[in-house]
């Protein structure tokens, strides 16, 4: 049989608890209204701007930027260097790829402002149409792209691949980590693997590798 008095207990209970929230609520909604009104008035004026001054492809530049801009946007859309390219812009594609003091760096995971000073060399650094790279001519002669979108990032994601091979650098399929690593498909395979090709140019792509690595393809 039902107890009239808990049923009243949990009525009171239920009230009790509805009030405690509307009071909580009561707060945020009020900041959330502040919020609304000064949001944009402070997010249009918030802007962070900073100087940046770094070498691309040999040459001085310095930018005012944006805090927030990805180096790969200071390339493209600041610079003009539009080789490397924005295929996901979350670090997960490889399209965008080009090196940082000779190391290769994915430019859309790094903000241009933390690279004051440094290094910076694009696919157009590497070589022009009459004066190809080794890299460039040999995806050429090995027909490593068919869109061609994958491919600055491929190039110089390749040519720092066979520097770190050349530095010793092992990787995760390195067998012997006290021998000097091999520019083998398999190493070749697993650094580039950070470089997707939605065309699946992989084997011509190797093929390319291995021909700079001084291997026969
Ligand atoms: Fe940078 Fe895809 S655009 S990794
Ligand atoms: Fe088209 Fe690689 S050549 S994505």
């Amino acid at each position: 049989m039902r107890n009239p008095d808990l049923a009243a207990t949990r009525r009171d209970l239920m009230i009790g608890t509805a009030a405690s929230a509307a009071a909580v609520a009561a707060p945020c909604a009020a900041g959330a209204q502040t919020a609304t009104t000064t949001g944009p008035a402070k997010a249009a004026g918030a802007a962070a701007m900073s100087k940046v001054s770094f070498t691309v492809n040999g040459e001085a530049r310095t930018l005012e930027l944006d805090t927030r801009t990805s180096l790969l946007d200071a390339l493209r859309e600041h610079l003009q260097l539009t080789g490397t390219k924005k295929g996901c812009d979350h670090g997960q594609c490889g399209a965008c790829t080009a090196m940082v003091n000779g190391r290769r760096i994915n430019t859309c995971l790094t903000l241009a402002v933390m690279h004051e000073g440094d290094s910076i060399t694009t696919v157009e650094g590497l070589g022009s149409p009459d004066n190809l790279h080794p890299m460039q001519a040999a995806f050429v002669r090995h027909d490593g792209y068919q869109c061609g979108y994958c491919t600055p990032g491929q190039i110089c994601s390749s040519v720092a691949v066979l520097e770190e091979i050349k530095a010793g650098i092992p990787s995760h399929v390195t067998a012997d980590l006290t021998a000097v690593p091999q520019a083998t498909a398999e190493e070749i395979r697993e650094r580039m693997s950070g470089n997707i090709c939605r065309c699946g140019a992989y084997s011509n792509i190797i093929d390319a590798i291995t021909e700079v690595a001084g291997r026969p393809a």
